[in-house]
Formats: structure tokens, C-alpha cells, sequence
């Protein structure tokens, strides 16, 4: 993987910001764009700007047949048998929304999750037990990896459904997907994944898996903002009712009821995001061009030297798991003595690095660990072992400042 040249696809790591590029460690929020994807978007605007699915003439033609490029596009990237497999939404949170009220799921029914759940499965999960359908939460090992026997002993005949996060946004830990499945599937219970933080960097085979349903969003991809998506097994994918109603998602209406249409349209109601649909395609044909695999070994690469340098520090503890091969590009961790946004503002001011702290969307994470927040680095394909350098001498400079005190080396969380 050739990262100067990757590099040079993307116009924010060309230009500088106060005199300094910018060492743009945010990705596990959004990924930054390459130029294919920013003109594709434009290419929108500037040749397409119609509405598909609707009017009959040329641009709305052409951007019916984008749309419909693009979905095929992504439905290949998961290995999805169809391309009707493939919604598109606004984002992975409308997109789990979308399965988890959509299920049907009633009074009495069981659903599990894992303990480390970003609050777009948790809180919808919180919704439901409203309605009386009862969550069970499946306490992590003590090293911080998933645990299969207390999955299975969470598991009833009345599970029907396992909602789960994939590659956790906190740690990088990615939980063993084909065996959850399959247990679940033992159960007669369907498979949702949370899949918006392994999707960006693991190659996904939703058949291989055997998944019912997966979730993705577009910006973590190098895709463009406001684009998410899922996916969901042909002969299932009608059982799910849509989120919301209106114009496009029905096949027939009168004014007493109405019928709607198969998925994916009847989940993709309402005018969409045409130009990010269209910069999806971009952005997988981008990934793929690049290689998934390639993608996460550089990651781990990258993971592997700042865990080195740093796991040793004093004052300085890492999210579990310690093994950098278990955390893909996620590096989070806290300095004794500083708040995580105190960490990251520093690190912006002195050496522009851009970074996320705070809970991350995952509060009972934090929570449940007593924890009161984290830093987060999190890496991908154009960062450099360079940018890594600067960072982790830039942090332990930090951590001897604020924490002379501290005896205790290579804690962790
Ligand atoms: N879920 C996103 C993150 O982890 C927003 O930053």
C-alpha cells in the first residue's frame, strides 16, 4: 500500500492549517474523503441534479441508473446475493432503527446485546423494554475480548433477536462474528450487526457470515455524510416495517389503506441523499481498489508502534484489549491528571492533531467500567508512522507533565 500516493488523493492532508498539515487521527468518527468521492458527489450536482425513481425524463433517468449502479456497487462490496439486499438511509443509526423497531418484536420476546453497545442500539433496545420485551446484556471477559459462554447462556427460546455492535467504537475489538451467528441461529433468533466500525477497514461477506441484517455508515467509508445503509437477507427483508411513510415506499394507496412496496424502496420513503448514493459508489469502489485487507494490516501496523511506545508510560492507561492486533486502528486511553478533552484540545493546539474524546456515543461503556471517558486515536489508511511519532512523543511529554507522581507503568483499563 502505497500511503504518499494514497495521500495525495485527499485535499485536506495537501494543504495546511496554521502553517501545519493536519495529523487527522478522527477516523473511527468520520473518515476523511479522497477526491474520487468529493466529484462524484459533484458530478451530481453538476450533470444529475434530479430526483429517481420518479419523473421519466433524461436526468432523472440517469440518476435512477446511478442509484442503481451504486447499489449493486455496495451490494458487491458486502457479497450480498442481491442488490435489493442493500437500503439506503441517512445513517447506520436510522438503519438500526430501522431493524430493531421494525422487527415486530412483542411483549415477552428477548433480546441480547453486548456490553459495550454505541447508544444506536442501546437506547432504541431501551425504547423496546418499554413495550415490555426484555434485554439481556452479555457481560465482557475480564481481558476485554466477547464472551461466547456467557453469550450462550444469555441466549432462550424466546431470543429473537441478537443486536450487536461488530467492531466496538471505543476499543477497536471486533467480536467473533461467525460464532455468534451460528448460536444464535441455533437459538431461532436473527442476527443484526452494528457493522459501522468494521466496515471501513475488514472485508465483510455477509453470506459467509450468515448475518441477517448488517449496518454500515457511508462517512466512516470514505463515503460522504448523511449516507447509511443495511443490508437484509432476501427472504426476510420484508418482515421489517419501515421507520417512516409517505411517497415512494408504496406500491398502491386509497383512503383506506395502502401497500407497500418490497424492500429496498420500502424503507427508502421520501426524496434521498442522490449525490451521497452515488459518492458510495465511489467511496467501495475507492476501498476496494485499495484492498481491505491491506487497509486493516496497515492499520494494525500503525496500532502496534503507538502501543509499543507508549503502553509502557507511566500515567498512561489503554483501553483493553492490550494486544494492538485486537484493536484494528482504535487507540484510546487516558493521562492521569487530564480530562480526555483536555488531552485532546492539547494535542490539537500543539501539534494538530485531530482526535475525539469523551464517551463516544457509549455511555454505558463508561459507565459499567468507571471510567469517566477516554481519548481516542483512531487511524486509517493515509496515516503515516510519522504522524504516529509525533504523536506519541507528544504524549508522553504530556503524561511526565501532568503526572510526575504516578509509579504504577502500563496500566490498563
Ligand atoms: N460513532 C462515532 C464515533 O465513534 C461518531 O466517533
Amino acid at each position: 500500500m502505497d500511503v504518499e500516493k494514497l495521500r495525495k488523493d485527499f485535499l485536506i492532508l495537501n494543504k495546511t492549517v496554521e502553517g501545519k498539515v493536519p495529523i487527522y487521527f478522527d477516523s473511527a468518527c468520520q473518515t476523511l474523503r479522497p477526491n474520487q468521492v468529493t466529484n462524484a458527489v459533484r458530478e451530481y450536482y453538476d450533470s444529475f441534479p434530479s430526483c429517481a425513481g420518479r419523473s421519466v425524463h433524461r436526468l432523472a433517468t440517469e440518476v435512477s441508473l446511478r442509484c442503481d449502479q451504486a447499489r449493486t456497487a455496495v451490494a458487491d462490496f458486502f457479497n450480498a446475493e442481491a442488490p435489493t439486499e442493500i437500503a439506503f438511509t441517512k445513517n447506520s443509526t436510522e438503519a438500526l432503527n430501522t431493524v430493531i423497531f421494525g422487527s415486530g418484536l412483542k411483549k415477552g420476546d428477548e433480546i441480547v446485546t453486548t456490553d459495550y453497545e454505541h447508544n444506536s442500539v442501546h437506547v432504541p433496545v431501551l425504547q423496546l423494554m418499554n413495550l415490555g420485551i426484555k434485554r439481556k446484556v452479555v457481560p465482557s471477559a475480564v481481558d476485554g475480548s466477547f464472551d461466547l459462554e456467557a453469550f450462550e447462556k444469555a441466549m432462550t427460546k424466546k431470543t429473537r433477536l441478537v443486536a450487536m455492535c461488530m467492531t466496538s467504537n471505543v476499543t477497536g475489538y471486533t467480536l467473533p462474528a461467525r460464532e455468534v451467528v451460528q448460536i444464535a441461529h441455533s437459538y431461532g433468533a436473527k442476527v443484526l450487526f452494528d457493522a459501522a466500525q468494521t466496515a471501513p477497514s475488514q472485508k465483510l461477506d455477509v453470506q459467509a457470515l450468515g448475518v441477517d441484517y448488517l449496518a454500515a455508515s457511508g462517512h466512516k467509508m470514505c463515503g460522504p455524510s448523511g449516507v447509511g445503509l443495511f443490508y437484509s437477507r432476501s427472504e426476510i427483508s420484508d418482515r421489517i416495517a419501515p421507520l417512516m411513510y409517505g411517497g415512494h415506499g408504496v406500491a398502491d394507496v386509497n383512503y383506506a389503506s395502502f401497500k407497500l412496496l418490497p424492500a429496498p424502496e420500502r424503507f427508502e420513503t421520501g426524496l434521498q441523499n442522490y449525490s451521497g448514493i452515488v459518492g458510495m459508489e465511489a467511496a467501495v469502489d475507492y476501498l476496494k481498489a485499495i484492498g481491505l485487507d491491506e487497509i486493516k494490516s496497515h492499520e494494525i501496523a500503525l496500532n502496534k508502534r503507538m502501543t509499543k511506545a507508549l503502553l509502557d508510560v507511566p500515567g498512561i492507561s489503554i483501553l483493553k484489549p492490550s494486544d494492538p492486533n485486537l484493536r484494528g486502528g482504535i487507540f484510546s486511553f487516558n493521562i492521569q491528571g487530564l480530562s480526555p478533552h483536555d488531552v485532546a484540545m492539547i494535542l490539537d493546539n500543539s501539534k494538530n492533531v485531530m482526535m475525539r474524546s469523551g464517551m463516544h456515543c457509549c455511555h454505558t461503556y463508561f459507565h459499567s467500567r468507571g471510567i469517566e471517558g477516554c481519548a481516542r486515536a483512531s487511524l486509517y489508511l493515509y496515516n503515516t508512522k510519522e504522524e504516529v511519532d509525533i504523536f506519541t512523543k507528544a504524549v508522553e511529554e504530556l503524561s511526565t507533565r501532568f503526572d510526575k507522581s504516578v509509579e504504577l507503568r502500563g496500566r490498563e483499563h
